[in-house]
């Protein structure tokens, strides 16, 4: 199904994961409301401009190894895209990043306090729909935004002298995004009712996705357009953040690469960047990752395997293929 990026779905699957979705947008509109109309103009800004809805579809897909879609579940959707949400207008301000979602971001179109105070509310809406689900949930989401908030702060900090740069890439990674993928996971299963271990599997299998998902996000940053990603290309060599392909050719002791490699070591310039991408676009490094990728993409497969033979496991797996081959 062209719209959900699931290869070969189901077709009943399709129509409740559809349906599923649907209630998420309901919820979000309905519940990002409140006293204060510039708060809920900026929060509805990037909610409403769109996004893959990742997290809530994997919620939902998580769902159906249990007793399936409810309200709870829908919540916990929600919550999950809310918390994520809230992070982008966090992470856009962190890195200078003017696009989001195609349209200007919210520290462009206001300023940096304003897109600041719009992730904190993100997160007040966020944690008033996690009351209704019991303290397990508020216990999961407090950890993860923990882990989130970690990943992020090492992220700016960056590796430590003597640390090895990829495996610090790894955890950033890890706390970063795949947290809150795998959380999203968690609830769907936790939330339905499935067995503990299914939870468990779930929970890992998100985890793994979500280090696929954020790999290729660090792909996309080199390779795609603004029109396909609706994010300016180059943000990461813009602030000078390390990504799985900077990281190869920065370890690389081949003399052809030295060039390049100074220049990755410190932030790039607005006017260097797309000499820069072009490069990128066509090393050995980007290959080597996208190599990569594929592997991650198999083991996320793997852990699949305990699962009962449902259309949803068929639709994880399919969603692996399609993480990392996406352009946007
Ligand atoms: C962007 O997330 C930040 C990452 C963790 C890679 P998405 O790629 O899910 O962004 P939207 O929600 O589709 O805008
Ligand atoms: C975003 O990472 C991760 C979180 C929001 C926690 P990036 O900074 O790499 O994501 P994009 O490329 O801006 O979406
Ligand atoms: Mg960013
Ligand atoms: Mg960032």
């Amino acid at each position: 199904m062209a719209n959900l990026g699931i290869a070969n779905l189901d077709k009943n699957l399709e129509k409740e994961l559809l349906a599923g979705l649907d209630q998420v947008e309901e919820l979000l509109s309905s519940h990002i409301q409140g006293d204060y109309p510039l708060l809920i103009e900026t929060s509805r800004h990037l909610v409403e401009a769109g996004g893959k809805r990742f997290r809530p579809l994997i919620t939902l897909l998580a769902s159906h190894f249990g007793k399936g879609q409810s309200s709870k579940v829908i919540a916990a959707a929600a919550v999950c895209e809310l918390t994520h949400v809230a992070t982008l207008y966090h992470d856009d301000v962190m890195d200078e990043a003017k696009l989001r979602r195609g349209v200007t971001s919210a520290n462009s179109r206001w300023s940096n306090t304003v897109a600041i105070l719009t992730g904190d509310y993100l997160f007040s809406k966020a944690s008033d729909l996690l009351a209704d689900l019991g303290p397990e949930a508020v216990r999961l989401q407090a950890r993860t935004f923990e882990r989130l908030v970690i990943g992020q702060i090492q992220e700016t900090q960056g590796a430590k002298t003597g640390d090895d740069a990829l495996n610090h890439y790894f955890q950033v990674v890890s706390d970063k995004t795949g947290s809150l993928v795998a959380t999203s996971a968690r609830l769907g299963a936790l939330l339905s009712g499935a067995d503990r271990e299914m939870v468990e599997t779930l929970t890992k299998f998100g985890e793994k996705i979500g280090i696929a998902f954020q790999l290729a996000d660090d792909v996309i940053d080199i390779t795609s357009d603004v029109v396909q990603s609706g994010k300016a290309p180059g943000t990461d060599l813009r602030e000078g953040i390390p990504t799985l392909v900077t990281l190869q050719i920065i370890n690389s002791k081949r003399e052809d690469d030295q060039e390049l490699k100074q220049t990755l070591l410190s932030p790039i310039p607005d006017e260097e960047i797309s000499e820069v991408l072009s490069k990128l676009r066509n090393h050995q490094a980007l290959k080597d990752a996208r190599n990569y990728l594929h592997g991650l993409s198999r083991q996320a497969k793997e852990l699949l395997i305990p699962l009962p033979l449902v259309p949803a496991r068929s639709a994880l797996e399919s969603l692996c293929d399609s993480v990392i081959e996406r352009t946007a």
